[in-house]
């Protein structure tokens, strides 16, 4: 499973990748307002700041097929051809996500709330379907089962499409996803950082240093070349 980063602050990025080697950014418009930087600089210098190899995904805001198409090739011109162009599942979304598989662009459909929505964009030709798990559980809906679901139909289809889920608040939704053997998933620092941190580990760590430094205290003591009874 890919574990990308859900963020677009170059220091939180620095840092996060300085601790464990994630696969790559993803980000939507949200995301990019709140740094208050030019987008388009800012997600060129998160390309730069990525190992080869890692993907960066990044969103159009038109609503209609032409004005994505034509934001999708600016973005791949100017920010990096091998780039993840997140397209919003609209009806204009859809044909734009068609248009753009055939010519060799990578997708990744967003902003999905069904299943069917998901296995439609797949049918289009999307690489990735990012159904929103957080923001499906506030709306009383099953986030983790959905993006499950989605996962299964893939499977199911032999569909070149794998599960990106997104939108999460806690750990316990990415362990169900693991679980489930989704292709990707993508989440805030906070929700990283979560992921690996528990405080019986941090007591473990300290006890066994405490229990090593007493020992070296009363090996000063103890006489090692003596031979035992
Ligand atoms: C990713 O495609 C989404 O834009 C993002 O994960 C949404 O997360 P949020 O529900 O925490 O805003």
């Amino acid at each position: 499973m890919l574990v990308l980063i859900d963020h677009a602050n170059l220091k939180e990025i620095e840092a996060l990748y300085d601790m464990y080697p994630y696969d790559g950014v993803t980000t939507n418009p949200t995301i990019l307002k709140n740094e208050h930087k030019n987008p388009i600089q800012l997600l060129k210098d998160i390309r730069a700041l990525l190992p080869s190899g890692c993907q960066l995904h990044a969103q159009v805001i038109s609503d209609t097929t032409e004005g994505i198409m034509e934001e999708a090739h600016f973005m791949l011109n100017e920010i990096a051809e091998d780039m993840f162009i997140k397209v919003p599942v609209s009806s204009a979304g859809m044909k734009a996500i068609y248009l753009l598989k055939s010519e060799g662009v990578n997708v990744t459909a967003t902003a999905i709330y069904t299943a069917m929505q998901a296995f439609m964009a797949g049918k289009a030709g999307a690489r990735y379907a990012a159904p929103y798990v957080n923001r499906l559980d506030n709306m009383g809906a099953d986030g983790v089962q959905v993006a499950a679901d989605i996962h299964q139909m893939f499977r199911l289809h032999n569909m070149e499409c794998d599960v990106l889920a997104a939108s999460f608040k806690n750990s316990q939704q990415i362990l169900n996803l693991c679980k489930k053997g989704v292709g990707a998933v993508t989440a805030a620092p906070e929700v990283l950082r979560a992921l690996i941190q528990h405080d019986a580990t941090f007591t473990a760590e300290e006890n066994f240093e405490n229990d090593f430094y007493s020992l070296v205290h009363e090996i000063k003591g103890i006489d090692l070349n003596r031979k035992h009874d």
